[in-house]
């Protein structure tokens, strides 16, 4: 050890009030899996939900730290916000690979101890479609009663990053229709020509429109990655528990599998065909 290190050691450069575990409240965070079996299995379910919730939790903040700086025609800090939260995204896709080491009969072994609860329920999930665009009042059901409900009725009523995007557009001088820069936006929003026009401009000359290029770029590497994670989702629940009912009573694959044919920005997609 060298003589700078050995003063760490000593604590001269730490805060001696404040410990990296006090900091990072690591007794709560590390004392907070607890397997119901003693399946030995189960504490990798657990972690691999854990770690996914804690980047949501991330991905949250980053979104919608992004969609309020387009919402003030900011763009630079947005861009770095969503490329960090495409880059996690790679993280929470790449966990997938560690998750399928769990075989069907270890799988089977744990499920007797996961009773009802599913993913489902995971409300940040939830909030991240909502931010993004899938508006669905519908599935705000499960989560009646609990503490984070008016907090999703908000995000289901607040503009997606989508419709800031469009409201963008539109203060740059694109013409989009009033009913998609005012609505009820707990309603899913629907793909129109207009819009694509908009965006098509945007594609036929970057060069002219470069910020809105790169934004538009920058949502679809978003929801590429949103679909890579949910393909693999649905691939590894087929690896691992074939065609049977989740444990949220979905029909299981075929559930997951209806979810990779929406879009939350269907124009950026769809535009690809006319340009
Ligand atoms: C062995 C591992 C897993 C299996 C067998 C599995 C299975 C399922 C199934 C069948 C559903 C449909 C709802 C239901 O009937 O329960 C579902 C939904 C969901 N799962 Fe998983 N899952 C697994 C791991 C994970 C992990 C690691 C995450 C990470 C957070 C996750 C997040 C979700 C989410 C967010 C949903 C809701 C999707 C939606 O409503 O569109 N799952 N899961």
């Amino acid at each position: 050890m060298s003589e700078d290190d050995s003063l760490l050691v000593d604590g001269i450069h730490s805060r001696p009030d404040l410990s990296y575990g006090e900091y990072l409240k690591l007794d709560a965070i590390l004392s907070a899996q607890d397997p119901l079996s003693s399946e030995h299995d189960e504490l990798l379910f657990i972690v691999i939900h854990q770690a996914s919730e804690l980047w949501m939790r991330l991905s949250l903040h980053e979104l919608r730290a992004a969609r309020e700086h387009i919402r003030r025609d900011d763009l630079g800090p947005a861009f770095k916000m969503i490329a960090r939260v495409s880059r996690i995204q790679a993280q929470l896709i790449q966990s997938w690979d560690v998750l399928a080491t769990m075989t069907p009969s270890e799988y089977s072994a744990i499920r007797p101890s996961l009773g009802q609860s599913s993913g489902f329920q995971s409300y940040q999930y939830r909030m991240l479609e909502f931010l993004l665009g899938a508006k669905d009042a519908g599935m705000l059901r499960v989560h009646e009663g609990l503490a984070v409900h008016p907090q999703m009725v908000e995000e289901l009523n607040t503009p997606s990053l989508y419709d800031e995007s469009l409201r963008l557009l539109a203060r740059r001088g694109f013409a989009i229709p009033a009913d998609r820069l005012d609505r009820d936006w707990s309603q899913p929003y629907e793909s129109t020509p207009a819009v694509e026009a908009a965006w098509l401009e945007v594609y036929q000359a970057p060069e002219a429109h470069w910020d809105l290029y790169e934004l538009a770029e920058k949502l679809v590497d978003l929801e590429f990655r949103f679909q890579q994670w949910r393909f693999a989702h649905m691939k590894t629940v087929e690896r691992i528990i074939g065609f049977k009912r989740g444990t949220g009573g979905s029909s299981g694959v075929a559930y997951l599998g209806r979810a990779l044919g929406g879009s939350f920005f269907p124009e950026l997609f769809s535009l690809r065909t006319s340009l």
